[in-house]
């Protein structure tokens, strides 16, 4: 066993968000997992064979919240911990995370999302037609963002009108860097509401599934119901979002590019995955250890807080062959932008469709879009997106979608 490997970086740091990337490579270059004092202390886990290793190993490394020995709340996905709320299924660990995990996951499951698919098509549509004539318009907020809002509302059984609502303080949480806001709270007030009123007259939706499930220590309660509905929220708005401005502003001034992914759709999917690892919207989130057990050549101790760098993994030319470079059809891509292990997105299917689904419908009706001005988070070191992503484009017609 070599001794402590150690790396100055702050992860919350201004150098963090000014530049992402060379602190990653730092990282990966002082070895796969370094010790870094910043925020309390940490092991950053950076390259992608470590980082396979650690997540998979959902025993040793855990993402519940605890007490700690100052009776504080410790642990949990994020560093520092966030004490607001809980991320469900997100931090929990086995046998609570099988039942939450299972609750959702068959809304989710890619059958379930080839039924949405029409409702996909549709709410995208609609937000192009609501944006196509301005000639000009803000990517993130009115369209990556409504779309994904608007579908993941549709499942849920939430009224669709009410988008900006969850999605606005959503986009905060990662544009502004702020953990939680007047927004955040007044979401959470809202589904508690929901949730009581729908437990008492259920409708037809995945929020009432979730309310009537049975789990192995008895119903489902209110409060968990609570945070897998914003899990999903915040799981999904912004990562999808995120990840079709970034794939746009890089396709604008490539017209060959732009039409081989209308017309060849095995170039589409493995485009998709290339931008997936390219940008890879959601850049780290961590761990506690349990235990005392190595990973890779580090040895880490009960309790110690780590951070997985998933778009370091992602770039790690020890995996992927000139990894700044994006190639659209690069194969094999064994990236990690959805994780890995028994956290692995749950929502990957249908964060894939909507990708596809809007850059396939606007790339066809936006022909001669460009970036005139753009702003990314804030907070960088959980998500890679944009706060904003103004585009200029030649005002088009609408389709009239609301009546197809
Ligand atoms: C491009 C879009 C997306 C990216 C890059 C992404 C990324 C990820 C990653 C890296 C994880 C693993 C977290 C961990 O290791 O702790 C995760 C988990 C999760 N994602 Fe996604 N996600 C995306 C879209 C979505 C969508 C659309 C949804 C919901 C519909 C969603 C819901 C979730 C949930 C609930 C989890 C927790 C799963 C569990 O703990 O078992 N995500 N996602």
């Amino acid at each position: 066993m070599q001794q402590v490997r150690t790396i100055d970086i702050d992860i919350n740091g201004e150098d963090y968000v000014r530049r992402p990337l060379d602190m990653e490579a730092a990282a990966r270059e002082a070895g796969p997992v370094a010790w870094t004092e910043s925020n309390g202390g940490h092991w950053m886990v950076s390259r992608h064979a470590a980082v396979i290793e650690g997540l998979r190993d959902a025993d040793t490394y855990s993402t519940e919240k605890f007490l700690d020995e100052n009776g504080q709340l410790a642990g949990g996905i994020m560093i520092p911990t966030v004490p607001f709320y809980r991320y469900l299924p997100n931090e929990s660990d086995p046998p609570a995370w099988n039942g939450f995990r299972k609750s959702i996951a068959g809304h989710l499951s890619p059958g379930s999302v080839e039924r949405l698919q029409p409702v996909i098509d549709q709410y995208t549509a609609e937000v192009i037609d609501e944006m196509i004539e301005l000639g000009e318009a803000d990517f993130v907020m009115q369209v990556g963002s409504p779309v994904t809002a608007k579908v993941t509302l549709h499942l849920l059984g939430l009224p669709t009108e009410d988008w900006k609502f969850y999605a606005k303080p959503i986009h905060l949480l990662f544009a502004d860097g702020a953990s939680a806001g007047p927004g955040v709270a007044a979401i959470q007030e809202r589904l508690s509401s929901t949730i009581t009123e729908r437990r008492a007259a259920p409708q037809r939706g995945m929020i009432d599934d979730l309310i009537a499930t049975e789990l192995d220590y008895g119903p489902m309660s209110d409060e968990d119901v609570k945070d897998l509905v914003f899990d999903v929220m915040v799981g999904g708005f912004d990562t999808v979002a995120g990840l079709m401005a970034g794939s746009l502003q890089w396709l604008q001034d490539k017209p060959d590019l732009k039409t081989r992914l209308l017309e060849d759709d095995e170039f589409l999917q493995t485009a998709t995955e290339e931008f997936l690892r390219y940008i890879s919207p959601a850049v780290g989130l961590s761990r506690t250890a349990t235990t005392d057990y190595p990973i890779a050549d580090q040895q880490m101790h009960k309790g110690d807080r780590m951070y997985f760098m998933y778009r370091s993994a992602n770039w790690d030319p020890a995996e992927f062959d000139e990894p700044e470079t994006m190639r659209l059809d690069r194969r094999p891509n064994r990236h990690v932008a959805f994780g890995a292990g028994i956290h692995r997105c749950v929502g990957s299917n249908l964060a894939r469709s909507i990708f596809q689904t809007v850059l396939r419908q606007f790339l066809t009706r936006v022909t001669d879009y460009e970036v005139v001005d753009f702003e990314q988070y804030k907070m960088t070191n959980n998500n890679a997106g944009f706060a904003r992503m103004i585009m200029r484009y030649t005002p088009g017609t609408r389709i009239d979608s609301s009546a197809r």
